[in-house]
């Protein structure tokens, strides 16, 4: 295989949709194994099946990322099916209610966000790490977002999560930069993926402030994420570690 992750094997959560699943296919493009994890089946198996019928090599683990047991279980299985795990994305996330203020988020909702976002990439990283540790190499990197890097009214739990994976990303980065693994995050605008479209299903009028929000003046595109993606978990990205970089169109040069 040729590409700039020939021969590596690299793990995606949250691989059956959106951003996740163009990171896998980007990554697999690029000469990698890919293990896609999620726990949706269906998305999973369909982004599976999209690598292999572009002649990738794909296996999909069933995991909820805020579940220690299953994300132990996801890094072994990456490892037994295709011998060791050289690249973790850690995507896995959800949007919450968008639009509710801090005064007005229910506590279950705020739990079930930052459980996700924020836990399920502390998890994440916790299993990954170790398994590289023990290689000797290994490369993360970590889907935050802009919302990582600034405030956003009404998405407190998200904002609060995505500034906490930031801080994650720094720490690991700093902690494990001399023994061969380098902890980076993406930071996406706003991107045309289902969550999004979930998000304007609710309320049509945050269209046009996604659009004044982004200098570019559009959406950006699943595959603009799994470029810098990809990069950064390439050897090319071989003295970038602790990094958290923005792919939003201009969001946050304003
Ligand atoms: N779309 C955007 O505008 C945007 C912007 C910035 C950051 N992000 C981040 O990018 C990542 C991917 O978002 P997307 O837009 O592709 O969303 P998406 O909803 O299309 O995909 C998210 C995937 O994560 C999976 N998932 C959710 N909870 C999970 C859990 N507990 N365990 C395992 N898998 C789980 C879902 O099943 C889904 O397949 C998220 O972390 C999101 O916060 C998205």
């Amino acid at each position: 295989m040729s590409g700039q992750l020939a021969d590596k094997v690299v793990l995606v959560t949250g691989g059956g949709s959106g951003i996740g699943r163009a990171i896998a296919e980007a990554c697999a493009h690029e000469g990698a194994a890919v293990a896609v994890a999620d726990i949706d089946a269906a998305g999973g198996a369909k982004t599976c099946e999209l690598i292999v019928s572009a002649g990738g090599e794909a296996s999909f683990i069933s995991a909820d990322v805020t579940i220690a047991v299953d994300v132990e279980a996801m890094v072994a299985a990456t490892v037994a099916t295709h011998g060791r795990i050289d690249c973790a994305c850690n995507n896995a996330g959800v949007e919450g209610k968008v639009g509710t203020t801090t005064v007005d988020y229910e506590e279950a909702d705020w739990d079930h966000v930052v459980n996700v976002d924020l836990k399920g990439v502390w998890l994440c990283m916790k299993y990954e790490i170790a398994e590289m540790l023990g290689q000797g190499a290994g490369a993360i990197v970590n889907t935050a977002s802009v919302a990582g890097l600034v405030g956003l009214a009404g998405s407190s739990p998200y904002v609060a999560s995505k500034h906490g994976v930031v801080g994650l990303t720094k720490t690991a980065a700093l902690e494990f930069a001399t023994k061969g693994v380098r902890v980076n995050a993406v930071c996406p605008g706003v991107i045309d993926t289902p969550l999004v479209d979930r998000i304007l299903a609710r309320s049509p009028e945050r269209e046009q402030f996604y659009l004044d929000a982004q200098p570019i003046g559009r959406l950006g595109t699943p595959e603009e994420v799994a470029a810098a993606t990809v990069w950064l978990c390439s050897d090319q990205a071989s003295f970038v570690t602790g990094h958290a970089f923005p792919v939003d169109g201009g969001f946050v040069a304003r």
